[in-house]
């Protein structure tokens, strides 16, 4: 039996069981910013990761990888339907993102999810140390935090939500949201993102449970408090810069500049393929740059990475359609024998080739509709070692609180974006380098050791009023 002192539960593990080309199951690193934000912290703790390796029906005992126990937990194909796809990424994802697309209420689903939850909550118990620590991360699995402290008084539990929170108008839909509220009440720290998700969490308590809430925290009535807070997450800057500084991965950036015909611009998008990211809004722009030549294809080149994501959900199927017809539909009409409008890769990348593509990238477009972080801004940030390079960043991510220094946009304003492109393409050098020093300094200063160090502070502090005597 593994026990640890520290005990991270998400709902994917570090790495994911996938097939690969050749039909053999191999381990890849899992995707999305929440990984990328917790593996290098477990490193240099003595803890355990509870979550799910991202197949159906796989069976596994503990197991270490790159110096992290793991706990992998079993989903059925039919936990994966009901729980992953449905409640968690058809019910809660849509909903906690402005409903950009229309969120599905199904009772089997919400069914499904407390089961889930429940298991992921049975294996952190056990595994938790007499008075450790449980860190529950993400939309997936509100409803943990209270029941661990059901199972176990005696550990500390933090919770972080890794994506936004919604105000009460729309949060007020869900059918179960008062269970929602109580499973998050159930951390001694509940961390958000931006200040204004912790003010929704808040707001939502005090109206939906009638409990006493100061800005920052809340007291249920047996007298137990919970924070309510933001942490805004970050990145390992690390690899980014070193990997930045590298011979080879330099003169591969040349070598992708080359590929595309070596035009005076690159203009490049990096996301999972998901509704929220607006990267549908992005192309609409660019193309409407394109038709009315403003730019031209030898001049300004877009290169757009959207990693497969979630692809059995019916939203993700239609917006991978649309994409692809507006792509197809550029390209038809502006392309020539010697350059491609928008270079499309519908693929995941390792970090190596990722940093070539943010070094090859003149300016970088973030444009979600809503985020709750948005990390690939934060990388392609501390990629920029020259201190070169414009990031568009849209004002509905959690991002651009801190990045203050981007071009910032609103997605929604076509006409507003097609001129931050061209803001962005035509900026001066010495106006490029003044915002990206400014902005590498901010993200070089609040990496994400910065950040799991605030946030365990915090549960640390919580955890020490609790064990004092009323
Ligand atoms: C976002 C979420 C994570 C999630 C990731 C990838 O970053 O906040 O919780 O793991 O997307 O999505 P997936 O559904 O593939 O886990």
């Amino acid at each position: 039996m593994v026990t640890a002192e520290f005990v991270i539960v998400a709902n994917r593990l570090p790495v994911d069981r996938v097939i690969a080309p050749d039909g053999e199951e191999i381990w890849r690193t899992s995707p999305g910013g929440l990984v990328a934000a917790l593996e290098p912290m477990m490193r240099n703790v003595d803890g355990a990761w509870v979550g799910w390796a991202g197949m159906p029906d796989l069976e596994l005992s503990p197991f270490d990888a790159d110096g992290i126990r793991l706990i992998p937990v079993t989903l059925s194909e039919q936990d994966i339907e009901q729980y992953y796809e449905g409640f968690a990424n058809d019910t809660i994802w849509p909903l906690y993102h402005d409903v950009i697309a229309p969120p599905q209420y199904h009772r089997e689903w919400w069914d499904a999810y407390v089961s889930v939850n429940r298991r992921f909550a049975e294996s952190a118990a056990a595994t938790a140390a007499r008075n450790g620590t449980v860190w529950v991360h993400d939309y997936q699995l509100q409803l943990v935090p209270e029941m661990v402290r059901e199972l176990r008084p005696d550990v500390t539990i933090g919770y972080f939500h890794h994506i936004p929170f919604p105000a009460h108008g729309l949060y007020a839909q869900l059918p179960w949201r008062d269970q929602v509220l109580r499973g998050l009440l159930g951390a001694d720290v509940v961390g958000f993102q931006r200040p204004q998700d912790a003010a929704n969490f808040v707001a939502a308590v005090r109206r939906r449970l009638g409990h006493e809430t100061t800005a920052n925290s809340i007291t249920q009535p047996d007298g137990r408090r919970t924070q309510a807070k933001a942490f805004p997450i970050s990145i390992d800057t690390g690899p980014y810069r070193e990997l930045a500084r590298r011979p080879d991965i330099r003169a591969r950036a040349v070598e992708i500049r080359e590929g595309l015909g070596n035009p005076r611009c690159i203009l490049l998008g990096v996301d999972r393929l998901d509704y929220t990211k607006g990267i549908r809004h992005r192309i609409k722009a660019y193309g409407e740059l394109l038709d009315q030549g403003r730019i031209s294809v030898e001049d300004v080149a877009f290169i757009q990475v959207a990693s497969p994501s979630r692809a059995r959900v019916d939203a993700y199927m239609h917006l991978r359609d649309e994409v692809e017809l507006a792509i197809g539909r550029i390209n038809g009409d502006h392309d020539t024998l010697g350059h491609t409008a928008i270079r499309y890769l519908h693929q995941g990348f390792p970090r190596e080739e990722m940093v070539a593509m943010y070094l090859a990238a003149d300016v970088m477009l973030v444009t979600a509709l809503r985020d709750g972080m948005n990390l690939v801004a934060k990388e392609y940030v501390a990629t920029r070692i020259d201190n070169r390079g414009v990031l568009v960043l849209s004002e509905f991510t959690g991002a651009s609180d801190e990045l203050r220094q981007a071009v910032r946009v609103n997605p929604h304003d076509i006409e507003g974006m097609k001129d931050a492109i061209i803001t962005a393409i035509e900026m001066p050098r010495e106006e490029q380098s003044r915002r990206m020093r400014s902005m590498r300094k901010r993200v070089l200063e609040h990496d994400v050791d910065a950040w799991s160090r605030s946030f365990l502070t915090a549960l640390e502090r919580a955890a020490a009023q609790r064990h004092q005597p009323v």
